[in-house]
């Protein structure tokens, strides 16, 4: 990172709110899991207390088949969300117009409170690399963005919600931190804003940067989803792997950005090693009772069905 940078990481305050933006706030969902094949019997068979699932559009975008039908299920019972990794919103490559038309077929059926994926990109010349790539902070790769988020926005028809990568190279030409990147990314385009607590965790550790500057310089009402996570700690970087239970300082970084953003809809991500569908109530629990702790117990109560404005 440069300089400049870390100087402005250092002098940055938390960014201001409007009361405009709060009137359409997608509801407070409550405490969710993402969705996984492993558990979709246990949760047909005992319906259990998960306030919502988040859904990973890719798995579901096909005809038919056994996935689509137990999607169908769930969304009866469940409020849902959709959350993709394809979109490669920060590529330089035209947009894959077939997937955009998928993510609008999927969502009539889901009905999901709000689309969401990730600022980064995944490919470029016809190449998918199948994974999320990080960005320089310019001027010039704002406005790029911006204007992909406008494009996607109207094919949509809604606001999308874009994710914090977790990152492990920097750019010499970044001109901002990320946090001053994405909030005016959302200021420019009124997307919302998926924090995820564990990839700010991985990137503030791997480049040396206070995670709470990037918690601070996030403007607190486009925030409307928390991830949380497991990373493998490799001694002197971390990995985001999806592969453990959330770590005890993830969860202190969660519990500061329940302060700053008040109930904001929280999921946590398991992809690997996934454990029974039990454990993984056990953690959403934790997160329950840390969210109870730091807000008023009435303001975690999930309420799918109205707007919520932040604490
Ligand atoms: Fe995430």
């Amino acid at each position: 990172m440069s300089d400049p940078v870390r100087q402005k990481a250092k002098a940055s305050k938390p960014a201001s709110t409007t009361t405009e933006q709060l009137e359409d706030r997608p509801p407070f969902l409550g405490f969710g899991l993402g969705l996984r094949a492993q558990h979709y019997q246990d949760i047909l068979d005992g319906n259990p207390e998960v306030d919502w699932f988040e859904v990973l559009s890719e798995n579901y975008m096909v005809p038919g088949g056994r996935p689509l039908a137990m999607l169908d299920r769930i969304v009866e019972r469940y409020p849902c969300v959709m959350h993709g990794v394809s979109l490669s919103i920060a590529s330089t490559a035209a947009f894959d117009e077939d997937y955009l038309d998928g993510l609008n077929t999927l969502a009539k059926r889901v009905q999901p409170k709000w689309i969401s994926d990730h600022l980064c990109w995944t490919g470029v010349h016809g190449v998918n690399l199948h994974d999320l790539l990080p960005i320089p902070y310019t001027r010039e790769a704002l406005d790029h963005v911006v204007s992909r988020v406008h494009y996607v926005q109207e094919r949509l028809g809604r606001q999308l919600c874009l994710e914090n990568v977790s990152t492990y190279v920097q750019f010499d030409q970044s001109e901002m931190p990320e946090w001053e990147f994405i909030s005016e990314l959302t200021r420019r385009t009124g997307c919302w804003l998926l924090f995820d607590v564990n990839n700010v965790f991985v990137s503030a550790f791997n480049h040396g940067y206070d995670a709470l500057a990037f918690l601070n310089g996030i403007p607190a009402d486009r925030v409307i989803q928390f991830h949380l996570a497991g990373h493998s700690d490799m001694g002197n970087y971390v990995v985001d792997t999806h592969d453990h239970p959330v770590r005890e300082e993830v969860w202190d970084l969660y519990k500061a950005a329940l302060k700053r953003f008040g109930p904001v809809s929280t999921m946590i991500e398991r992809d690997d090693n996934i454990p029974p569908l039990a454990d993984m109530l056990d953690e959403l629990q934790h997160a329950r009772e840390l969210a109870a702790e730091v807000l008023e117990p009435k303001n975690v109560a999930p309420n799918p069905a109205k707007t919520t404005t932040n604490a």
